[in-house]
């Protein structure tokens, strides 16, 4: 048995790995590290909190104490996803963003170091190698130039995992991924937000032209390519990931209107993102070669089931929607502590 300490497994794509690897990998231990920021929903974990190979810390990253005493508990490699993770957020305050996806980076970094763990895997983002303008993709060899406060702090963690690799020999890897959708994604990101709107006849609030282009991914084949980086990636090197599936904004909108059977009234212009990336697109062909891994969701199936699976799940986005989700860690402790 091997035991993996996953950070940020109650957000959006690490409770997805979560899922994922306990159904996967019979010879793993998980243990969830995770200090249930806003974007953190023990909801989404539910369905595994009884499972005999799953274990929940509430922990942050920041800590080093707390870090370290999970690592004791018997942990032999580390897949980092949490972060702050949404862009406009970190344009209002980038405070947070430094300090969880740097300095929390930084932490377990040095962790890991001092435990001589097997492995460590940085779930990093497409966002660090900037925009694209209407040709060409980005490849592992693509410079970083990241543009905002949340990429800037992406990228200033995967160089300190570069850095460690190569002044310590430390069994660090990173992978970049484009636009995940799917299941239990928080509500203020594009597609979730909009499914939600829509649902409730709302409008939806589409920034600048909508010209923007993004290369969406079906969380289930990032996570698919996460773990094949943990098995199978060579120490030291980059892979990215990406769906082969660019759309603009307004493209996507349309669609989703279509699914729902809503009218275009429905849209509404607003003020563009401040810095707002024009195009990202990924050249996946790395983890393709390398890992036998490909992109197997397509994206107008995925998009449907994403769309059926807020509609089967109202009051989980309701629970956030109303702050409820935040009160269901506190209650279950009170209710294990009677
Ligand atoms: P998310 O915001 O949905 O979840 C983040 C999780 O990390 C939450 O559960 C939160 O409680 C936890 N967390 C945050 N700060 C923490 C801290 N200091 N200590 C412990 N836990 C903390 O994010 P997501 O969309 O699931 O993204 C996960 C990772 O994947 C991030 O590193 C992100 O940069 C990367 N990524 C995301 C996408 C995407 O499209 N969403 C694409 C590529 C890469
Ligand atoms: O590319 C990977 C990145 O994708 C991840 O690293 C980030 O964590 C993740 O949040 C995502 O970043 P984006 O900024 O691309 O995602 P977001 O869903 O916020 O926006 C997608 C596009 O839609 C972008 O061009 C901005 C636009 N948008 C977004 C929102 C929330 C709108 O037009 N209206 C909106 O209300």
């Amino acid at each position: 048995m091997h035991t993996v300490l996953v950070t940020g497994g109650c957000g959006f794509i690490g409770s997805n790995f979560v899922h994922y690897i306990l159904e996967k990998d019979p010879e793993v231990n998980v243990v969830n590290f995770d200090c249930l920021t806003y974007a953190g929903n023990l909801a989404n974990l539910a369905d595994v909190s009884a499972h005999p190979r799953y274990r929940f810390i509430r922990g942050d990253i920041t800590d080093r104490e707390g870090v370290r005493a999970a690592i004791g508990t018997g942990v032999q490699s580390i897949i980092h996803f949490a972060a702050e993770s949404h862009v406009d957020r970190s344009i209002q305050d980038s405070g947070p963003f430094v300090k969880s996806n740097i300095v929390g980076t930084q932490i377990l970094l040095d962790a890991a170091r001092a435990a001589n763990l097997q492995r460590y895997v940085q779930v990093s983002t497409d966002e660090v190698y900037g925009s694209l303008g209407e040709t060409g993709y980005f490849t592992e060899e693509t410079p970083l130039a990241p543009n905002s406060p949340y990429s800037a702090s992406k990228a200033g963690a995967d160089l300190l995992v570069r850095g460690y690799v190569h002044t310590y020999g430390f069994p660090g890897l990173i992978t970049r991924c484009s636009n995940n959708y799917g299941p239990y994604q928080f509500p203020e990101k594009l597609i979730p937000l909009f499914i939600s709107n829509l649902m409730r006849d709302q409008q939806v609030p589409v920034y600048g032209d909508g010209k923007n282009v993004r290369d969406w991914i079906h969380v289930r084949d990032h996570c698919a390519g996460v773990y094949r980086v943990w098995k199978e990636g060579k120490v030291g090197e980059v892979y990215n990931f990406g769906g082969r599936c660019e759309k603009t904004n307004l493209e996507l909108t349309h669609t989703l209107l279509k699914i729902l059977n809503k009218p275009e009234s429905l849209i509404k212009y607003v003020k563009d993102r401040p810095g707002h990336d024009r195009r990202y697109a990924i050249d996946c062909r790395k983890a393709e070669r390398e890992l036998g891994w490909h992109p197997e969701v397509p994206f107008e199936q995925g998009l449907r089931d994403t769309v059926q699976w807020y509609q089967e799940h109202t009051a989980w986005v309701d629970n956030i929607r109303t702050g409820e989700y935040l009160k269901y860690y506190e209650r279950q402790y009170v209710e294990r502590e009677r």
